[in-house]
């Protein structure tokens, strides 16, 4: 029989149902914005109710996704600096060695397989680049939102040049997502045709031995820890 192991914990599933769902809102509301002038453009906007309710939509899913995007790196650096939490997802030299391992393995120049452990360097590369693109899309969004108050304080072209970061960051993180992370969550060999653990929590043993292999050498020397403590008792 499989044997599963939890990889993600309620908070995590919630908080990526959460970000999936807003991120395709702000996606579906943002970039017929953009594109106005184009036939696809004025049919979803037509379709969705007209452009005061597409730009309302846009507006409230912005908010939330600030929302989502602060509990998260609030609730992250409290659980670093409490101790329940590690620093698995911070890139380390390690990673730049993992990646030129792989691609001297891709390239068929070398027979070694680098070994990973909780996220490997292309989960943390897209995890940062979520984060990063996600306080540029916020901090130009609320420009956006609030323009006759930021121009009280700064010079007023800044309104414009953050719609243009804003649509241009807007425009490359849609398109990351669509080619990056389906290829990832869906049509790469190891997972084809839907890796469905961020949903369940739960990866089967032999997904982790491959993947994550140095994670779980520790999971099995924790379980190990365990079951001599309690024999010891
Ligand atoms: C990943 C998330 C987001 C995507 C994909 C996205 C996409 C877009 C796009 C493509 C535009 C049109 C820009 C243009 O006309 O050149 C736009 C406009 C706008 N966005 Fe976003 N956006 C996102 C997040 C946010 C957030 C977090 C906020 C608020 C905090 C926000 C507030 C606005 C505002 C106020 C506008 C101007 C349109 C209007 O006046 O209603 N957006 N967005």
């Amino acid at each position: 029989m499989t044997e599963y192991v939890t990889r993600f914990t309620l908070r995590q599933r919630l908080e990526h149902i959460c970000v999936m769902s807003l991120f395709l809102t702000l996606s579906l509301t943002g970039l017929p914005q953009k594109f106005y002038q184009s036939g696809w453009a004025e049919t979803m906007i037509l379709w969705m109710g007209g452009i005061d309710r597409v730009r309302w939509l846009h507006r409230a899913a912005g908010i939330l996704f600030t929302l989502v995007t602060f509990t998260h790196l609030t609730t992250a650096i409290g659980l670093v600096m409490t101790g329940r939490s590690n620093l698995s997802l911070v890139p380390t030299r390690q990673d730049f060695t993992d990646a030129i391992v792989t691609l001297k393995y891709y390239l068929g120049t070398s027979d070694l397989k680098a070994k990973f452990g909780r996220f490997d360097y292309r989960q943390k590369f897209e995890y940062w680049g979520l984060v990063l693109g996600a306080v540029i899309v916020i901090a130009t969004g609320m420009v956006l939102l609030f323009p006759l108050l930021v121009a009280r304080f700064l010079p007023g072209a800044l309104i414009p040049a953050a719609k243009l970061a804003h649509g241009n960051e807007a425009l490359m993180a849609f398109l990351v997502v669509i080619l990056w992370h389906i290829y990832n969550a869906h049509l790469s060999p190891d997972v084809f045709p839907f890796d469905t653990s961020i949903f369940t929590g739960k990866v089967s043993r032999e997904r982790m031995e491959h993947e994550h292999p140095l994670e779980w050498a520790e999971i099995e020397e924790r379980r190990r820890r365990r079951s001599r403590s309690v024999w010891v008792k």
